[in-house]
């Protein structure tokens, strides 16, 4: 069969599976959604991201883009953050890259990408903040592996930086940021070391708002 008129049977075969589960499951999912989780992560096909963190569908609110980037220009992204955060009430943030993330590889050679030069270039930045720490790493594949762990980490700070998530941080505490990386190679899911409040309170001056307490 044509893989992609498959695609329409394997639906209906999901369907299937589902409704002999729980004949109410869409439904019940029909209703409303409640995700507890919002995941921001790169658009490769091999990081699923329900599949990867075991849940089902209605408990994670998904952006994916290039690289897993926050951009603060970026409509699409800032629309799905204050959705999550505001309206669906989502406590708790991923962002997730994964390692051989061809984006990150891309932003790492002198290559003229086209249209995706200007995205690859927030890449390009985070290399510029921490070009001391990568520029001392020899190894070409632990320079890569490191660059995809702090793209991660500085997405984590651009969240911090919007209005309305700084308004009910500090606030509230939350929405609790997490940074992760998936590793392709085995299929772990790994948190990174990063400790948000305080890399943020030494340049929240640069990026504080001043927004009053309410
Ligand atoms: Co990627």
């Amino acid at each position: 069969m044509d893989p992609y008129v498959q695609i329409f049977e394997n639906n209906k075969a999901w369907v299937q599976s589902k409704l002999a589960v729980d004949k109410q499951f869409f439904r019940n999912l029909a209703k409303d959604q409640k995700p507890h989780y919002l995941y921001i992560g790169c658009s490769d096909s091999r990081v699923p991201a329900n599949v990867m963190m075991g849940l089902d569908e209605g408990e994670v609110f998904v952006h994916r883009n290039v690289a897993n980037l926050v951009v603060g220009a970026d409509n699409n992204i800032n629309a799905v953050i204050q959705f999550g955060v505001e309206f669906l009430k989502i406590q708790h943030i991923i962002v997730c890259g994964h390692y051989d993330c061809g984006g990150v590889k891309a932003a790492m050679h002198p290559t003229d990408m086209g249209q995706l030069n200007s995205w690859l270039q927030h890449i390009r930045d985070v290399y510029r903040i921490h070009q001391k720490e990568l520029d001392g790493i020899e190894d070409s594949h632990r320079k890569y592996d490191r660059l995809v762990e702090l793209n991660v980490i500085e997405q984590c700070v651009n969240i911090a930086k919007i209005d309305h998530v700084q308004r009910k941080w500090f606030k509230t505490g939350y929405p609790k940021i997490h940074a992760w990386v998936y590793d392709l190679h085995n299929g772990l899911l790994k948190e990174l070391d990063m400790n948000l409040e305080a890399y943020f309170s030494s340049i929240r001056k640069i990026y504080d708002l001043n927004i009053p307490d309410e």
